[in-house]
């Protein structure tokens, strides 16, 4: 007898041994004097046969098996003859003929068939019931590829001679644009404690602290809306170096640790070094900051052949400081009203009042505004935009108008398909140091610890929005897969930034006092980085949703239906905290 071999594993080379085997009942089919079990661990599937050549008791027993019943057997296998060979199964050359079965635990009837595609069921109760779930081929290679990805990371980082350090996780806010979860001190009544929605500060007190080079596969909270591509705790590969000569140095650690984990992974060699585009470029030629550029569609300016037409819209426009942008859809003069309709919904939703048409067609041109424009202005503008006969312009006009016609350009993308095939990864650099909020506050575009351009500095009270910082983020196919910046390590420069983001001496003090007393101890010049894990995890398994990367994640809500949490606590428990609830309104 050979040592226990996994389901998937058993082939025409075991034919004549006697094996065992361990796992879940997937299917059992009955033909009276024969019952047929199909056994899965996660490795695959194999199928048992029970025959009325073997002692009674595994025969009859076998007529009881149910869905997902844990056994264990022991059996020949035996070569399938070429009638029965199954090729939608990895072991579908041989079946095991089984001498001695023990049912290792009984299973009540599973909320959902393991064997699905999960589209019977929601995904609330894939999640209650996430440990059957898990038993899922493909939620089991997806794991294993996190496996391989963390693995990967780590090596080639700790090769490059960063050291892993962790830092802690009660800890005091870290400013990365969302809520903090808050965990209440029993020691210190009144007292909380924030998680980190970043190791930010203290990868950057490691700099101070000589550490040179550290990494960390760490956890984040971040109490904020959650979308198919944000979870309310993931995780980061951060990173920090000190005496960085520039942030080249910094893409080229994260260009060989992608490159490691493509090739180990998933055999790819990727190209480096990235390409690398400036952040107004980026929002000039794809109105977005994280453009997908595994198609073209780019954004071109037609202000000053579109203004000249007669269309009130366009001119209107322009003459109020606005631009007239246009992307050309090749074969998009097929599009039906209905399909015209919904990208308008997209612009729409992205801030445009409208989107304008023209179909480039053999007979000329349709379009509800080509009798405004006027036919000279549309053959200038299908000039302009190198449109050829079968294509589409799409046209918006204002101000700011870029991300909605980014947006479109998008959608446009999914739905001809050409979302996919390759990994386009780049760097977006020369980010603004500043934005605003809805009441014309400065706000940190990054964080507030990033360094502006050093030429810049003396712009910044003059003209804040005008200065641009050492932040990048890096962009693969459409998503932002994670960013840094080389930071400020001088203390009267941090809080000049402090003063700019309307954060008094004292509330500085308060939030970050620990951190700017470091900056005065000897802080090296320093940058880094953090590379959203699970993100990248996704879009190396070729899923959609974080969900399908994670082992426990939770719900659209911030649920996690497994364990119910969040759940009230006791009386007793608030009591000790020193805390009381105020009543909900209904
Ligand atoms: P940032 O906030 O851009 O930078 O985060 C870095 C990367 O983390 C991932 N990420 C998320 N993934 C899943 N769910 C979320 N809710 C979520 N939020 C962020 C993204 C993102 O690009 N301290 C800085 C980094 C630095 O400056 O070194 C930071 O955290 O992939």
């Amino acid at each position: 007898m050979t040592g226990r071999s996994y389901c998937g594993s058993f082939s025409r080379a075991d034919a004549g041994q006697t094996v065992t085997a361990f796992g879940w009942v997937q299917r059992r089919r009955d033909l009276g004097k024969l019952t047929f079990v199909t056994l899965r661990d996660h490795t695959g599937v194999v199928q048992l046969v029970f025959a009325d050549t073997e002692e009674d008791t595994a025969l009859s027993e076998a007529h009881t098996l149910n869905r997902e019943d844990v056994l264990s057997i022991e059996g020949a296998v035996r070569v399938r003859t070429d009638k029965d060979v199954n090729p939608e199964m990895a072991t579908g050359e041989i079946e095991i003929l089984v001498t001695k079965m023990e049912i290792l635990n009984r299973a009540v009837t599973p909320p959902f068939l393991v064997d699905g595609d999960g589209s019977d069921t929601t995904e609330e109760t894939r999640l209650r019931f996430r440990y059957v779930d898990l038993r899922r081929p493909r939620l089991h290679r997806n794991l294993a590829l996190r496996h391989a990805v963390f693995q990967s990371a780590r090596r080639i980082l700790t090769e490059e001679r960063f050291l892993e350090i962790e830092t802690p996780m009660l800890t005091k806010s870290t400013p990365e644009g969302a809520r903090d979860f808050l965990v209440p001190s029993r020691l210190s009544p009144g007292a909380f404690y924030a998680l980190p929605q970043s190791p930010q500060l203290f990868k950057q007190l490691f700099m101070i602290g000589g550490i040179d080079r550290y990494f960390q596969m760490v956890k984040c909270f971040r109490d904020e809306d959650l979308r198919a591509d944000r979870q309310p705790e993931f995780t980061q590969l951060d990173l920090e170096m000190a005496f960085p000569q520039s942030k080249d140095a910094v893409f080229a650690v994260l260009e060989r640790v992608l490159s490691a984990v493509y090739r180990e992974v998933a055999q790819i060699d990727l190209e480096t070094p990235f390409p690398r585009l400036p952040h107004a470029e980026a929002m000039d030629r794809f109105g977005s900051d994280k453009p997908d550029v595994r198609y073209g569609m780019e954004l071109k300016n037609v202000s000053e052949i579109a203004a000249n037409g007669g269309f009130g819209v366009f001119t209107d426009a322009v003459r109020q400081g606005g631009k007239i942008l246009a992307i050309s859809v090749p074969g998009g003069a097929s599009y039906s009203r209905k399909t015209l309709d919904e990208l308008q919904d997209v612009a729409k939703t992205h801030g445009a009042h409208g989107l304008a048409w023209i179909k480039v067609e053999e007979a000329g041109s349709t379009s509800p505004i080509v009798r405004h424009l006027g036919a000279n202005v549309v053959v200038s503008l299908i000039e302009r935009m190198e449109a050829a006969v079968g294509d589409l312009l799409l046209l918006v006009a204002g101000e700011k108008m870029e991300a909605a016609l980014g947006a479109v350009r998008v959608d446009v993308a999914r739905r001809e398909g050409l979302d996919c095939g390759s990994w386009k990864f780049l760097w977006i650099t020369d980010f603004p140091l500043f934005g605003t909020d809805e009441s014309g506050e400065l706000t940190s575009e990054h964080h507030p610890f990033t360094s502006p351009w050093p030429a810049h500095a003396s712009l910044l009270e003059k003209a804040p929005l005008e200065v641009l910082s050492e932040a990048y983020d890096l962009v693969l196919n459409g998503l932002e897969l994670g960013s840094g910046s080389i930071r400020i390590h001088s203390r009267a420069l941090q809080e000049r930034i402090f003063r700019l983001l309307n954060i008094s001496a004292e509330e500085a003090e308060l939030r970050f006092g620990f951190f700017l007393r470091a900056l005065e101890y000897g802080a090296p010049p320093h940058g880094g980085f953090a590379l959203g894990m699970d993100r990248l995890v996704m879009l190396l398994a070729g899923e959609r949703s974080l969900r399908d990367v994670i082992a426990y994640p939770k719900t659209a809500t911030g649920l996690c239906p497994l364990t119910d949490a969040p759940m009230p606590v006791s009386e007793a428990q608030l009591e000790e905290l020193g805390l009381q609830l105020r009543k909900q309104e209904d």
